[in-house]
């Protein structure tokens, strides 16, 4: 397809470190993870930062980020759920990646997101209010989501599967042998 990196996008909970770490794999890549990027050179995790610095501030760091983590060619990039609402990041990611849209239902995002802290936008809501919260989140944010994308896949399903489908999409040739170490199964490769 058209660019060099390969951007995952979607909102929390989809899958986009996981579903990127297989595909960097089976296509030879290297992986970044914008948020862990962050926390490495922050030296504190996402919520510690949004409770220091705040919320403003991390959009900042994050757009830097993946700036700079675009310079590359050939990444697949995890992007973190919030970053495309900066028009700057959207425009950063059109040029410079392949997008990858995924998604899934909401009781799906509800379900993986359950238990997880370390998400300052979910923390501290019971989980009504939580599952409200991302209603509205995802509602927010549906526009700039679907505004950018090359490629959508959903991700209601196996790993792999999701996997197969963005590299066929993308027609690039795959290392299928990545897939059965990394599964244990070569059902869906
Ligand atoms: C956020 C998503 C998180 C992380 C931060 C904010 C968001 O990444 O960047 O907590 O605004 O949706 P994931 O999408 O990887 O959970």
């Amino acid at each position: 397809m058209k660019k060099g990196n390969i951007a995952l996008i979607g909102f929390m909970g989809v899958g986009k470190s996981t579903v990127g770490r297989m595909l960097a794999e089976r296509l030879g890549r290297r992986f970044v993870d914008i948020d862990s990027l962050i926390q490495d050179s922050a030296g504190m995790p996402i919520s510690k930062i949004f409770e220091t610095y705040g919320e403003t501030y991390f959009r900042q760091i994050e757009a830097q980020t993946i700036a700079s983590a675009t310079q590359a060619t050939d990444a697949v990039i995890a992007v973190g759920g919030g970053a495309i609402e900066s028009a700057e990041v959207r425009q950063i990611l059109k040029d410079t990646c392949t997008v990858v849209l995924l998604t899934a239902d909401l009781s799906t995002l509800v379900d993986r997101t359950r238990g997880n802290t370390g998400r300052p936008l979910l923390d501290g809501f019971d989980p009504e209010e939580r599952t409200a919260r991302m209603l509205s989140l995802l509602h927010a944010r549906s526009e700039a989501y679907t505004s950018i994308y090359d490629i959508t896949v959903a991700t209601d399903r196996p790993v792999c599967s999701v996997v197969n489908q963005i590299i066929s999409e993308i027609g690039e040739p795959s290392d299928q042998t990545v897939c059965v170490a990394v599964t244990g199964a070569n059902a869906c490769c």
